[in-house]
């Protein structure tokens, strides 16, 4: 696999706990994965570094790699400081660095270097977002008649379409690229070129990480402008819904709960409603305490339905629930939060910057979890939500689609609580909804135990990966 993150050695967003939790759940299965990944600034693992020189166009690019075991699963750290060793794994939030082109086709032609000096040691390549789009294209044309690497199937994955890595034309010649991978076919995107649109074409699977966004990104809503190119793909296009680590999000063992509970100890996720209220800064009050606690971890985008949010300051100090937020982003969204925490202070705290404890807490802590998304490719908050007792409150988008299933109140069936348009009255008659149910205890430990018990492990989706691992290396060829 090559890939821009994975946990726990470089994390932004989901992207990485896919990363760092598939080839785990393909080990079990009996596979082998090493994964090639940059050295971010405070990586610090891997000893034993060996020089792998890269070819960037014109230059030579000097570059160490060093292994990390983690299980059967080899981790290749690339080392290069000038490309890697900066302050954010993309950019400040101000933009993404200029020279994004060249830092993520020095890890596409270190992966591949990597790949041939191990001898012919791959059954399939999966490349993992733009970061990786390289990897098929550089495949399908100037390796395509290695010894080495020629036969190798990749299989390319798309977390998040939004994110399309286009770049000025100029860039071909700076990173060397084959005059097969610019045209209209290939990696050309309206006089730009797009890593994305390269990994799309040059791959022989495509596969995307939920069953209704693959068939979202089909149609002009939701395909970015590539709608195009991926219905003219549809029939190597598979959707395949994220599992999340069980180790690693269980509340039965979570470290940073103050009491594990589970479904049989469910009474006991009040201490973690507890601590979250007093690490929030927040008093924990009989109150307090009483009141549904809605929370979101999340990044500050308008994707994840924060421009919803930011239209509806005064009802959501209004309604009957206390909010913690932890997020990062963009300025006005992160001002937003500030503000209405500053106007609600026993109501809403807000934590901008990035908490994995505090993450782990909230999805301990709160009742109710908050994901409006626009769009969601997958999500994974949801599904941890589910796995804790904290009943998702979210859009009827991709994988929200996928995973959460509607309350109803005539059955008492669902795990979560739905809402169609993209409105913020939708998702204020919805979260009210939800809070109206909360005071119904026994429909609502329904509703919890129903999200525990939802399988959402990695086991039959790393099964479905590699069936398409195995039809990648047997099927036809794509571009
Ligand atoms: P996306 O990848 O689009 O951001 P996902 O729901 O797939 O959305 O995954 C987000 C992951 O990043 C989750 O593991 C979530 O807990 C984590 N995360 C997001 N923002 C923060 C933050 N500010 N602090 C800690 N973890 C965060
Ligand atoms: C992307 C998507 C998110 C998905 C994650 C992992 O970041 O935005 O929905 O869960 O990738 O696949």
């Amino acid at each position: 696999m090559v890939a821009s993150e994975m946990h726990p050695f470089a994390k932004t967003g989901g992207l990485a706990d896919v990363v760092g939790a598939l080839p785990r759940a393909l080990a079990t299965l009996g596979h082998t994965v090493d994964v090639v990944l940059p050295r971010y600034r405070g990586v610090a693992a891997g000893e034993t570094a060996s020089p792998l020189a890269v070819r960037l166009g014109a230059v030579m690019v000097e570059t160490m790699t060093s292994e990390v075991a983690d299980g059967p699963t080899r981790v290749i750290l690339v080392d290069h400081p000038p490309s890697f060793d900066r302050e954010f794994l993309y950019g400040p939030s101000s933009g993404d660095y200029e020279d994004n082109a060249a830092r993520f086709a020095l890890l596409a032609r270190a992966a591949l270097a990597w790949a041939a000096r191990q001898g012919q040691r791959y059954d399939v390549v999966h490349g993992h977002d733009w970061q990786a789009g390289l990897v098929p294209v550089l495949l399908a044309t100037e390796h395509a008649d290695d010894v080495q690497l020629g036969h190798l199937p990749t299989v390319f994955t798309i977390h998040n379409l939004a994110y399309q890595g286009i770049f000025d034309a100029s860039w071909a010649e700076r990173l060397g690229l084959h005059p097969r991978a610019l045209g209209t076919d290939a990696m050309e995107y309206w006089g730009r070129l797009s890593f994305l649109k390269g990994g799309i074409a040059f791959s022989r699977v495509i596969t995307t990480v939920s069953p209704r966004y693959a068939a979202e990104i089909q149609t002009p809503e939701f395909g970015f402008g590539f709608e195009g190119v991926l219905t003219g793909r549809a029939d190597d296009l598979v959707g395949i819904l994220n599992g999340i680590d069980y180790d690693q999000w269980n509340p039965a063992v979570d470290p940073y709960l103050p009491k594990p509970f589970d479904a049989a100890r469910l009474d006991d996720k009040a201490a973690s409603k507890r601590a979250l209220l007093v690490a929030a800064g927040l008093s924990p009050t009989q109150d307090a305490l009483a009141r549904p606690l809605v929370g979101i971890v999340s990044r500050l985008v308008a994707q994840k339905g924060f421009d919803l949010l930011a239209t509806l300051g005064d009802d959501l100090g209004a309604l009957d629930a206390t909010f913690v937020v932890l997020g990062r982003g963009e300025a006005a969204f992160e001002t937003f939060w500030r503000d209405l925490a500053a106007a609600h202070p026993d109501r809403v705290a807000v934590r901008i910057g990035f908490d994995e404890g505090l993450a782990h807490l909230i999805e301990g802590g709160a009742d109710i979890f908050l994901m409006p998304s626009r769009f969601e490719p997958c999500g994974l908050n949801q599904m941890y939500s589910l796995r804790y007792g904290t009943v998702p409150v979210v859009r009827a988008t991709g994988g929200l689609y996928d995973t959460v299933e509607p309350y109803n109140p005539a059955t008492g069936s669902g795990n979560g609580f739905v809402f169609e348009d993209y409105t913020a009255e939708a998702l204020v008659r919805t979260l009210r909804h939800a809070l109206r149910i909360y005071r119904e205890s026994s429909a609502w430990r329904r509703l919890q135990l129903a999200g525990m018990t939802r399988d959402c492990s990695w086991e039959a989706s790393a099964r479905e990966y590699v069936r398409v691992y195995e039809r990648a290396a047997g099927g036809r060829t794509g571009a």
